[in-house]
């Protein structure tokens, strides 16, 4: 069934639970996250990142409307999910498609600018009861698997305080915005991590106890299931995830080819199916990480 953000993840921190945020820019990514959600009985999020269409994955207007389809259709709850919007006009297109949430990423703007259209997006969204995730503080991308965006390190800066994102202000910045979850910056960086990720945690739960909203953790992919596990004890309650999945899909469609011999016949389909296979096993195995104590309480 199709669900906002807010509800799931309202419940997510009730339970110190995380819900897994999977991009799905194809339809075996949707198929797979979907079915691994509901073998194990636990709510999920879908979601289309607008940078991936940038880079010349899927679109919007073909992608959206299957995603809501398939949420709707769902046995589990289903939130549709922009990730990384930039632009205005794209999420109200997101919204009208059916999407139940939209994350407006100003992260990059001066702070009062970030404020300003985060606020915006959240007068139009909530009156249509769509949910808003926004961006607070610098999260970086790895040279590798990131989409191309540039790499940079905490090495650049003179402190963490400059990157990260600062309780405070955080707190102000939702009470100012009305925002229903927040990306925050602690040392997670998307794609794959070209060193072991050493991540602020304790600044987790500072962020947390000054806010009391649903924290997000981007970047998901690559951390520690003990990384994970504290981060979420301490307040991450949606984790977005796509590298190690697209990955493992890869990695399945070359084990399924080294076992053909030269010149034997291979199908598109079957390469599809192994990728999907793929993609199930590794977003199950992180579903469950996420969601230990959700599971562990029935
Ligand atoms: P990974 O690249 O670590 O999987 O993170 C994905 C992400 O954060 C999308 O917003």
């Amino acid at each position: 069934m199709l669900v906002t953000m807010k509800e799931i993840l309202d419940k997510a921190m009730a339970g110190t639970y995380a819900v897994g945020a999977f991009n799905v820019p194809n339809l075996e990514s949707i198929q797979a996250t979907i079915e691994a959600a509901e073998e194990l009985d636990v709510p999920v999020i879908i979601q289309h990142a607008q940078v991936h269409e940038d880079e010349g994955l899927t679109t919007l207007d073909e992608i959206g409307p299957t995603m809501v389809g398939y949420a709707k259709r769902a046995k589990v709850p289903v939130c549709v999910h922009l990730d990384h919007g930039v632009d205005f006009d794209y999420l109200v297109r997101a919204m009208h498609m059916g999407f139940t949430s939209v994350m407006i990423d100003a992260s990059a703007k001066p702070y009062e600018e970030n404020l300003a259209i985060t606020k915006e997006v959240c007068k139009v969204a909530h009156a249509l009861n769509v949910s808003v995730e926004a961006e607070l503080g610098a999260m970086f991308n790895s040279a590798v698997g990131s989409g191309g965006r540039a790499a940079s390190s905490l090495d650049d800066y003179d402190s963490a305080d400059e990157v990260y994102t600062n309780p405070q202000q955080a707190k102000e910045f939702i009470e100012a915005t009305g925002v229903d979850a927040l990306a925050i910056a602690f040392g997670t960086v998307h794609g794959v991590y070209l060193t072991k990720p050493a991540l602020d945690l304790d600044r987790v739960k500072l962020i947390h106890d000054a806010c009391g909203i649903p924290l997000v953790m981007h970047g998901g992919s690559g951390v520690s299931d003990e990384d994970n596990r504290t981060a979420i004890n301490n307040g991450i309650t949606k984790i977005n995830y796509y590298t190690y999945g697209t990955m493992a899909g890869a990695n399945a469609v070359r084990d399924y080819l080294a076992t053909k011999a030269e010149g034997e016949k291979i199908f598109f389909h079957d390469i599809v199916a192994e990728a999907k296979k793929g993609i199930k096993a590794d977003v199950k195995r992180a579903m469950e990480i996420f969601a230990t104590n959700l599971l562990a309480a029935r």
